[in-house]
């Protein structure tokens, strides 16, 4: 292999390059490279300057996550960065691209920093469940405010050079491409006034009397819910302000190993990984997609709304069908929202927003002018019979080619396929409601799908910022049909002795964002009674039926948007349980003869969880989902689980698969039908393996 770091001269300035690709991650080879090479550039006479830059797409963008939980191998990060800023010779480094983590910690053991105007930076290192451990917590606020030190390590937050520049991290910009050059230039001015070395470290801490640690303390407590490392992580920059500089070091480097070895670091490095792991799908590699420049929506409501405002956001040019002039104003009125709101939440500049609005979206009543679309996205009203309809009408008007998708949540893409005379070219795209603002897409792949199509869904996915996860079909595919199964579960719960209170407590507390209760009550309860009368005739005579959330319904209770569900709401007050659903719950206990016992909240999360990794594990074994990581990313980014355990599966390993099929095992007793233990769950409890090993 190529060394990964190589040093070349210019005169008198040592050129220090990294070339690690993609991201020039700093591995063992990258940090011995450096060392070696910049300890040869100081023992040099000739040489009277040292720039550090980095080939490719990107200085470097942190530590290499690969070698996290391996044994440490030296030169470790922090003593490479304190010997870069130990050098007796100016040390220059120039920055490109985005300058991360151990990256940018790199960049601040130099003297001086040049970045290209299209740089960014930052410290996303809580991201991963660590903390800046080469000294970023200590030179940060050493170079600029300690109040927006502390904001950039503990959000993961990046900034632009510009913003670097004018907070003091960034000496010069440079408006060129070329970093290489930019640092030349730099160093070669630097020469010419006679600067020497100028240490980070000797600084004092920037404007730490402005930061009342206590209240902020509390205030990064509260948005972390649950995730330890940014409370560690601005203890850590507290110290740059109460001890000197190694000592702070050192207390910087005692939390950042506690993190390391903790479970939260590798649940979120997990996640990172898995986020990453999606994207390769067997069937497309090297498969070319077809073009996404133009699409059609059909459909204005909530969803489809947000599909076009998503698509308008990427630079995708939008044509929205309704059925009547009226309908078709207000789709435009809801993506006009959207996007304003975008405009005021800063991702979209006025000008931009203007120009889409002029030129790029437009609503229709009629299907022919989805005539030149390069794919048409249908997200009408949830029937088989109203969807086979669309595709039918999709397929007299579109163009040879064309990408049909459906947005549906459940339904069988076989049988809306089968309604079109090109099912090859049929695919569902479920996006994740508000369209525009969630990050997951399932590219839902049906028999006939053509993988050119398949691969067509996947480029829209990363045109539209989407995490894109490959699923087949079944009803609800990955995560909907995963929701029935432990929705199914909770209701049991309920049903054996907890309240549906007792329910969301136990799961927030686990660190769910929001008790499944409460999310029923936010999506409306009048979806789920739809879905459930949807399969009441293929419904398994096995089945013990949960009622009560039906019982809600028929008095008209649909939850938030009625002021009643099992929550009741109130203009400006916080949501209270509502009694009556404790009495319809007792009175269906006494129909079905279920005497109600006290269930622990530990036994509600065991239950839940079993439930999850259970349906998961058919998931897995069905081929509905190519491998265990991708269900975790989509009850990652879909379904609100805690990203600080890495998902169901992740977290299913974690405790041990054998605990799982354990608790099924009991939980069998109680139900002997809800509780059937998945075929691969039981196979590698019994070949003693774990979820990780089918990841590949
Ligand atoms: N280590 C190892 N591999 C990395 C990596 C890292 N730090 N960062 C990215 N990669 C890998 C990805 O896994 C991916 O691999 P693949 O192609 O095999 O799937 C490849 O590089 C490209 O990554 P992306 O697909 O994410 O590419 P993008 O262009 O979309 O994004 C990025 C690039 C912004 C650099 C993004 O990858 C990123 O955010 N990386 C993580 C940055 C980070 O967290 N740095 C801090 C690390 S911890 C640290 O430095 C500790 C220190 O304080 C001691």
């Amino acid at each position: 292999m190529e060394d990964p770091v190589t040093i070349t001269r210019e005169a008198n300035i040592a050129i220090v390059e990294v070339n690690n690709p993609p991201v020039n991650a700093a591995s063992h080879a990258v940090r011995l490279g450096l060392q070696l090479n910049v300890k040869e550039a100081e023992a040099n006479p000739e040489v009277e300057a040292i720039l550090i830059c980095c080939a490719g797409r990107t200085f470097i963008a942190g530590a290499d996550i690969k070698e996290f939980g391996k044994p440490p191998q030296d030169p470790s990060l922090p003593d490479l960065v304190n010997q870069i800023e130990a050098s007796t010779k100016p040390v220059i480094v120039a920055i490109h691209g985005t300058a991360l983590g151990g990256g940018l910690e790199v960049a601040m053991g130099g003297h001086y920093r040049v970045a290209l105007t299209s740089a960014k930076m930052g410290l996303p290192e809580v991201n991963l469940g660590i903390l800046p451990g080469a000294g970023g917590t200590q030179r940060l606020p050493r170079l600029i405010p300690v109040a927006k030190a502390a904001e950039m390590i503990t959000s993961a937050g990046m900034i632009s050079a510009k913003e670097g520049h004018e907070l003091g991290l960034i000496d010069r910009l440079d408006e060129g491409d070329d970093p290489r050059a930019a640092g030349l230039a730099y160093a070669k001015d630097l020469l010419a006034e006679g600067a020497g070395p100028s240490r980070t470290s000797d600084n004092a801490a920037k404007d730490a009397d402005a930061v009342d640690f206590d209240a902020l303390r509390a205030k990064v407590k509260k948005s972390a819910r649950g995730i330890m490392a940014p409370v560690k992580a601005l203890d850590a920059v507290e110290g740059a302000t109460t001890m000197p500089f190694a000592e702070g070091l050192k207390n910087e480097r005692a939390l950042f190993t506690e993190l390391l070895e903790s479970d939260q670091r590798a649940a979120l490095i997990h996640a990172f990984f898995a986020e990453r792991s999606v994207a390769k799908v067997k069937e497309i590699e090297g498969v070319a997609p077809r073009p996404t420049d133009k699409i059609g929506v059909v459909g204005g409501g909530t969803m489809g709304a947000g599909i076009a405002t998503s698509a308008l956001l990427a630079g995708i040019d939008v044509t929205l069908a309704e059925r009547d002039d009226d309908a078709a104003n207000k789709a435009r009125a809801t993506v006009e929202k959207n996007l304003a709101g975008a405009v005021k939440r800063g991702k979209l500049a006025q000008a931009k927003h203007d120009a889409i609005l002029a030129n790029a979206f437009r609503t229709t009543t009629d299907y022919a002018d989805f005539g030149e679309r390069d794919l048409v996205i249908e997200a009408v009203f949830e029937s088989m019979e109203v969807k086979r309809e669309v595709f039918g009408q999709l397929d007299a008007v579109c163009k040879p080619g064309a990408v049909l998708a459906t947005n549906t949540s459940y339904l069988d893409i076989n049988e809306i396929a089968a309604a079109t005379k090109r099912p090859g070219d049929v695919l569902g795209l479920h996006f994740f409601s508000p369209a525009h603002v969630m990050k997951l897409l399932e590219v839902v792949v049906a028999d006939q799908t053509d993988p050119t199509v398949t691969a067509t869904g996947f480029a829209l996915g990363k045109k539209m910022k989407k995490i894109a996860v490959r699923a087949g079909v079944c009803d609800g595919f990955i995560g909907n049909r995963i929701l029935s199964h432990y929705q199914k579960a909770n209701f049991a719960t309920v049903l054996a002795g907890a309240s549906p209170f007792d329910v969301d407590r136990a799961l927030t507390n686990f660190g769910l964002a929001m008790g499944p209760f409460a999310v029923s009550d936010l999506a409306g309860l009048d979806i789920g009674w739809a879905n459930r009368k949807r399969l009441a005739e293929t419904r398994d005579p096995r089945e013990t039926y949960a009622a009560f959330a039906d019982k809600l319904c028929e008095q008209g209770h649909f939850g938030r948007k009625t002021g009643k569900g099992f929550y009741i709401y109130e203009e400006g007050e916080k949501p209270q349980p509502n009694p009556e659903v404790e009495e319809i719950i007792a009175a269906e206990r006494a129909e079905k003869g279920i005497t109600p016992r006290q269930i622990s909240d530990e036994e509600i999360v065991d239950r839940y969880m079993a439930a999850m990794v259970n349906e998961a594990a058919r998931v897995v074994g069905d081929g509905i989902a190519q491998r265990p990581s991708d269900v975790d990313v989509v009850l990652l980014n879909g379904y609100g689980f805690p990203r600080w355990r890495g998902g169901p599966m992740h977290y299913a390993d974690t405790v041990g698969l054998a605990k799982i099929l354990n608790d099924i095992g009991v939980l069998q007793k109680e139900d002997d039908f809800l509780w059937q233990p998945a075929p691969l769950l039981k196979q590698l409890v019994e070949e003693d393996r774990n979820f990780a090993s089918l990841n590949g």
